[in-house]
């Protein structure tokens, strides 16, 4: 019989994911991509207000869960940390019985805070989706990642997908390798010494010099920007020498155009990335931001279903 519910009601890590979890997600998102083009209304979240309790600036996840849950039917919530009872003092977990009482079942949560997703799920009876915490994880990004590069191939498994620049600050860095492992998929890094985790030796992953190896080496590659407000001073000489060992310009691209390239965003351009380089037709950056959407849309509709499952 066909799986038609998550294995669980929250999503805090790409830990919690199994592989059918995500190919049902997968599945779903395509569902709702084909359907939206054709003009279709959904009424999964009808009844379901969401709240996006964003205490770290974001342009993609915030603006995409609330078009995701508005899609859905679902009512979104903006929660801001400058404007809340927060500044008075009251307590990240008094917030969430607040909002919660409320009648609100769905929390998206970002903070600078690793942790804080988790922290906030073993307070509540109702569904956590960690929007990205401090350096830890981001699985929302994974997924969406990983449903690019499936449209893109029509498969995961052996594609050798390297990770560029600033792994020890990136959330998302940490998401990718977990999901895309579960696929099969050949995981490399690349970038300076100072910014590959040494806790990451477990994972056996092939590291890479530079950018010329990870481009002759890769069937796909995945840039980060380095990670300033997350980073202790003295860990790169200069932007300079990291944008000439590990920046992807456009006469290095133009040596493999079918190498697809993607940015979980936001993008220092002229740093790890050339302005021209998005021209080339498999830099799939927009294209992520538009999946983003209706994987998100699948990831929510999904956890409501499970979520209702478990209460009857
Ligand atoms: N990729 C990502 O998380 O972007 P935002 O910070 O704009 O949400």
């Amino acid at each position: 019989m066909q799986k038609e519910l998550l294995s669980k009601p929250y999503l805090l890590s790409a830990e919690d994911l199994s592989v059918e979890d995500v190919n049902l997600i997968f599945d779903q998102a395509r569902y709702f991509e084909y359907h939206y083009s054709l003009g279709a209304n959904f009424t999964d979240l009808i009844g379901y207000t969401v709240a996006l309790a964003f205490f770290e600036p974001s342009t993609r996840t915030r603006i995409s869960f609330e078009i995701a849950v508005q899609r859905l039917g679902g009512k979104p919530i903006l929660f801001s940390t400058a404007t809340s009872s927060l500044t008075k003092g009251e307590s990240l977990i008094d917030t969430l019985h607040t909002i919660e009482a409320m009648d609100v079942q769905i929390f998206v949560v970002r903070h600078s805070a690793s942790g804080v997703p988790v922290l906030l799920q073993r307070n509540t009876s109702k569904m956590v989706i960690n929007a990205g915490d401090g350096k830890h994880e981001h699985p929302t990004q994974a997924l969406l990642d990983a449903y690019t590069i499936q449209k893109h191939f029509g498969y995961i498994k052996d594609l050798k997908i390297c990770i560029v620049g600033d792994i020890l600050h990136s959330r998302v860095a940490r998401s990718n390798i977990i999901l895309l492992k579960k696929f099969g998929a050949k995981v490399a890094f690349c970038g300076p010494g100072t910014l590959i985790p040494r806790h990451y030796s477990h994972w056996n992953l092939t590291t890479l010099k530079n950018i010329d190896e990870a481009i002759e080496w890769s069937d796909v590659i995945m840039l980060l920007r380095l990670q300033n407000e997350r980073m202790d001073s003295g860990l790169v000489p200069s932007l300079a020498e990291f944008s000439n060992l590990y920046g992807l310009t456009f006469e290095r691209i133009s040596r493999k155009p079918e190498l697809v390239v993607l940015h979980p965003g936001p993008v220092n351009y002229g740093i790890e990335l050339d302005y021209e380089v998005p021209a080339y037709p498999n830099v799939l950056i927009q294209t992520q931001v538009s999946h983003g959407v209706f994987v998100r849309m699948a990831l929510l509709s999904l956890l409501a279903k499970t979520y209702e499952s478990r209460r009857r």
